[in-house]
């Protein structure tokens, strides 16, 4: 029977945590959310999990949505990893309640924290040669339990969170149809179509050999982390600037700011949708 887990990653942490519990279980499929659920179904697997980054205190609306279309054995084991810097909100719950849809229900989940990575919020942090080692030690931790199929209670969020989430979250989930209205290339863009492969959510086409960002962004930032030519810019959209919000109205990309990437992860790796780790 199979081993099947299904990542959403942006900046990469998510994909090198799948991969380093791939890795401890053995044997396992690991699949990008960008593919068709139905063609990799998990009706007929023994294990089932679920590695995404945390966003907004839940989970990326692409795994949500994926999870919700996706054939699940409800005999199976499964377990969630979300990888965050602060908040893991929701997302454990998210996952569980469409899990129990299903007939199955979340066996084991564990939250690790990474380096942020939304660069055009904050300069990434902690620095990446201190936390990306103590993140690969945590889930080599976290993937041996999980190969024992350990079961687990997962974090659930916590009342505080709860308060704060229809003020502080809720207003930025209404206008982010427009988040990629920001985003555009300057002239060190050469058409090499990489922030196309890279993007989790398939919002990116290229028109006349420049991309355009067609309105499903997740502000994943894969597309600035991975551009060779650091070519993508991204200015403070109207709607989020209409917020009036001190953290929207300090939305931008300057120069300076790292364009945070795993360093385990490349490009190639992301554009890669499905892997069997031995
Ligand atoms: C759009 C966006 C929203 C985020 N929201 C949260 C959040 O609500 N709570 C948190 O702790 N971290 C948040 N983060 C940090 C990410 O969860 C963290 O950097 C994660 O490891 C990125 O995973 P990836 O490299 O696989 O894309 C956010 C990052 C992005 C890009």
């Amino acid at each position: 029977m199979d081993k099947m887990i299904y990542y959403f990653s942006g900046t990469g942490n998510s994909l090198r945590t799948a991969r380093i519990v791939a890795g401890e279980i053995g044997g396992a499929r690991l699949i990008s959310v960008r593919s068709d659920p139905e063609a990799v179904s998990a009706a007929g697997a023994e294990v089932v999990g679920f590695v995404c980054p945390v966003y907004e205190w839940d989970v990326p609306k692409t795994v949500k949505t994926f999870i919700e279309r996706l054939a699940v054995n409800p005999r199976a084991y499964t377990f969630m990893v979300a990888t965050y810097i602060a908040v893991h909100g929701r997302c454990f719950e998210t996952v569980d309640a469409a899990l129990r849809e299903k007939g199955s229900r979340l066996h084991y989940g564990r939250a690790l924290r990474c380096v942020a990575s939304q660069c055009i919020a904050y300069e990434p942090f902690p620095p990446a040669r201190f936390m990306v080692p103590r993140a690969d030690r945590k889930a080599a931790k976290i993937g041996k339990e999980i190969a024992g199929r350990k079961r687990r209670k997962y974090p659930k969020m916590s009342p505080l969170a709860r308060r704060l989430y229809p003020r502080m979250m809720v207003p930025f989930l209404n206008v982010q149809h427009a988040f990629d209205e920001g985003f555009y290339t300057s002239d060190a863009c050469v058409g090499c179509a990489i922030c196309r492969k890279v993007c989790p959510c398939k919002n990116i086409t290229l028109e006349k050999e420049r991309p355009a960002w067609n309105h499903a962004c997740e502000g994943c930032i894969a597309c600035v982390a991975y551009c060779p030519k650091k070519a993508i810019q991204f200015r403070t959209p109207e709607a989020y600037r209409a917020l009036n919000n001190p953290l929207s109205r300090r939305l931008g990309l300057p120069e300076k700011r790292t364009r945070y990437h795993n360093p385990h992860i490349t490009a190639a790796d992301l554009t890669r949708d499905e892997e069997v780790v031995p």
